[in-house]
């Protein structure tokens, strides 16, 4: 593993840095009372390459690596955390699956027109009554005999469903095969058959639009179907592996802009006669925030780096997100800690952090679901 970065790799990094600090950050505390939709900031992330980024410039991205992605994310989400959840969702759950399983027409068809960010993509695999257990899901999609299906069914918690144009969705087309009775569909969202339900009102990453969707006699065609029928399960564990990394990097972007306002504010903030940050107590906690958030840097660089040399990143994946994630928690706790009061006002930006960062613990697989995947990868047990 190469420890420095290309000029590609700090180039995007460099524009991304640039969007997020003029154009995202100072919405931030707009979009997070208001919990409106960023639509012209996630325009102008697509029109700089940041909605498709390890996409392929023949279909609408920016053609470049997963290490790329990490970079970029990271300043995205520690401008804002809403943005860069939207983000992730275009780049990977929406698009990987496409990109690995989906045809050279669907490719051109579904993917150009999320990955330049002028559409919004999203990604159903969640259900009422199922999470974290996604093989218990209940859609439906029954095979009629003109080779179309009969979707039925609700999915839950679709993070952009309020304003996606399409959706790759995950239905049970044989219900007694459990996992392997799964296919992935692309949805139009502007089709008879398809409903939204209410959007979710949120603790935190309150400009990313949550919903409920629901499927009434929603008709897909055969060319609709993403891999082989029954490859469903399969195309969204794959997913969320790559999700995973995403998710990591954005709870890097969120913990490094906590402890970033923590490190001026030690400097300034007096008390006893003397700077906060001189005090053990505070330094010990600095050290700390340091040392969590450079290991989920290198964790999650390490995670992408093998998933551009084509290896299998499933274990390191999760080891990411879990280490980023729980980190990302703490990190905010402690610097709305340090500030005291002014970090429980929202005067500053810490308690929205703090409220943010805890959905990396809870989306794309919970802490638990990731021990889980570490400990079946290290194990080979059930
Ligand atoms: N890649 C490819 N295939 C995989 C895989 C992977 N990473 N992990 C498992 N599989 C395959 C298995 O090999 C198995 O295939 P066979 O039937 O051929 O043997 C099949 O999938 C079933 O695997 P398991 O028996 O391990 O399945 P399980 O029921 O025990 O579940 C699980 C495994 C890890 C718990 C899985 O259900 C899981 O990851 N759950 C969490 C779901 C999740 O992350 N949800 C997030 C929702 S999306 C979201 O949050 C998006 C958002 O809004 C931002």
């Amino acid at each position: 593993m190469d420890f420095g970065y290309t000029e590609e790799q700090l180039m995007i990094q460099d524009v991304a840095r640039r969007i997020a600090q003029e154009k995202i950050a100072p919405s931030a505390e707009h979009f997070d009372r208001t919990g409106e939709f960023p639509l012209e900031n996630i325009q102008l992330l697509g029109q700089n390459g940041l909605m498709g980024i390890e996409v392929p410039e023949q279909y609408g991205g920016a053609g470049m690596d997963p290490i790329s992605y990490v970079l970029a994310m990271i300043e995205v989400a520690a401008g804002d955390a809403a943005h860069s959840t939207i983000m992730s969702v275009n780049n990977s759950l929406y698009c990987t699956g496409l990109l690995k399983f989906a045809t050279e027409e669907q490719k051109q068809r579904y993917v150009r027109a999320i990955a330049d960010g002028s559409q919004i993509g999203a990604f159903a695999l969640t259900e009422p009554q199922s999470g974290s257990d996604a093989t218990a899901m209940r859609c439906r999609a029954v095979r009629q005999a003109d080779g179309s299906f009969v979707i039925n069914g609700k999915k839950s918690w679709i993070t952009s469903g309020p304003v996606a144009k399409y959706i790759v969705l995950f239905a049970m087309t044989a219900p007694d095969r459990g996992a392997r009775g799964v296919t992935a569909f692309v949805i139009d969202t502007d089709r008879d058959g398809f409903h939204r339900g209410k959007t979710e009102p949120k603790l935190g990453i309150r400009a990313s639009a949550t919903c409920e969707i629901e499927f009434a006699d929603y008709v897909a065609q055969p060319a609709e179907v993403i891999g082989a029928e029954g490859e469903g399960f399969k195309i969204a564990m794959g997913v969320l592996d790559a999700g995973r990394i995403g998710i990591a990097s954005q709870a890097i972007g969120i913990a490094r802009a906590a402890y970033e306002r923590t490190i001026e504010y030690v400097k300034e903030r007096k008390a006893f006669g003397a700077p906060i940050g001189s005090f053990q107590m505070t330094q010990a906690k600095i050290a700390d925030m340091k040392c969590k958030l450079d290991a989920s840097l290198m964790l999650t660089l390490r995670a992408a780096w093998l998933k551009g040399q084509g290896s299998k990143f499933s274990t390191e994946a999760s080891i990411a997100k879990l280490t980023a994630s729980e980190a990302a928690m703490w990190i905010t706790h402690q610097a709305v800690q340090i500030h005291g009061g002014m970090g429980y006002s929202k005067e500053m930006p810490l308690e929205r952090y703090f409220r943010d960062a805890k959905i990396t613990e809870i989306y794309e697989g919970t802490s638990e679901i990731q021990r889980l995947v570490i400990a079946r990868g290290e194990t080979g047990l059930r």
